[in-house]
């Protein structure tokens, strides 16, 4: 088993009469990225939500919203809440209190992890998580086998669009050139660009990704950043991060930034906004 729920296991059901008569397997999907109700222009909906660990508050009362389209770049200290705020998004967490939104309707507190990841959110680990014995090429098609609807009956079309959605994948996260090596093979920085491909291969509405750019040289950092950027209006994307360079890349000047501490938001605005803000300057980027 691999930690990433959108991330499948190698053993996928072969037999067809596992599947709907339709052809197109059900696996109990509750909700298609294109039922999410962004009528308000929010894709990601956090009200007071607050999570314990033995009594400390890992996140008190966090209140955030991410537009839909927006990347929104998360900063804070270590421990501000950051990647347990990406556990309640994803089911992995269960929050004491408080109100977790996919668009208007979808709440996400009453899902499990993988019917959350069904319904349009990927996320991507700190560590890179790629099937390391098999080439470039399989671990994007297993990737998209996972996403369910490839079966039967019209195999053939099926298979000549799922090439141009690998190729197309390939091209975006610069791997062409690797299709045919072994995942294991590439370094750590087209490591994370094959997951991030796996994860589009699932078309999801909302990535997070939990410090994609730690372990990068600078290059990779910036061939990262540019990814992401050129996947902007594609998904929604929420990209916590400490790399300021890589989170300046990302936000540009106009770009929201939002400054977790103490498990809520200590500040949220441009990143020269935050930068300037006195609460921030004490609490995480020092004098
Ligand atoms: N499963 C858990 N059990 C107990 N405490 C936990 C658990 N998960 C997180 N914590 C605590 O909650 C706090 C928030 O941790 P979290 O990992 O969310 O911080 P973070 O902002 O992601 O930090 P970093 O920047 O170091 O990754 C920390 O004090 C951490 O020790
Ligand atoms: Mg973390």
């Amino acid at each position: 088993m691999n930690e990433n729920p959108m991330v499948p296991d190698l053993a996928l059901p072969e037999d067809p009469a596992e599947h709907s008569l339709s052809g197109v397997a059900d696996f109990g999907r509750v909700v298609t990225p294109g039922e999410i109700d962004v009528s308000h222009g929010t894709i990601l909906y956090l009200e007071d939500v607050t999570v314990s660990f033995d009594g400390f508050r890992a996140l008190n009362k966090l209140t955030l919203s991410i537009d839909v389209g927006e990347l929104r770049c998360i900063i804070g200290p270590n421990g501000a809440g950051k990647t347990t705020m990406m556990d309640v998004i994803t089911g992995k967490t269960e929050p004491d209190s408080g109100k977790v939104f996919l668009g208007q309707t979808i709440d996400l507190t009453r899902m499990n992890e993988p019917s959350i990841a069904r319904a349009g959110i990927g996320r991507k680990f700190q560590k890179p998580t790629v099937f390391e014995q098999h080439p470039v090429w399989e671990n994007l098609e297993l990737a998209m086998k996972a996403d369910k609807g490839w079966w039967p009956s019209l195999r053939a079309r099926l298979d000549r669009e799922a090439q141009a959605r690998i190729e197309e994948t390939l091209s975006l996260i610069r791997l062409e050139s690797e299709a045919r090596r072994l995942a294991g093979e590439l370094s750590h920085g087209q490591k994370q660009r094959l997951e991030i491909g796996m994860l589009l291969m699932q078309q999801p509405a909302l990535l997070l990704l939990d410090e994609p750019a730690a372990g990068m040289t600078d290059d990779e950092t910036m061939q990262l950043a540019e990814l992401l950027n050129h996947l902007r209006g594609t998904c929604s994307m929420m990209v916590v991060e400490h790399d300021m360079e890589f989170v300046a890349a990302l936000s540009g000047d106009a770009g929201k930034v939002t400054v977790m501490a103490e498990g809520r938001v200590l500040a949220h605005g441009t990143l020269d906004e935050v930068k300037r803000d006195e609460t921030v300057i004490e609490s995480y980027l020092g004098r």
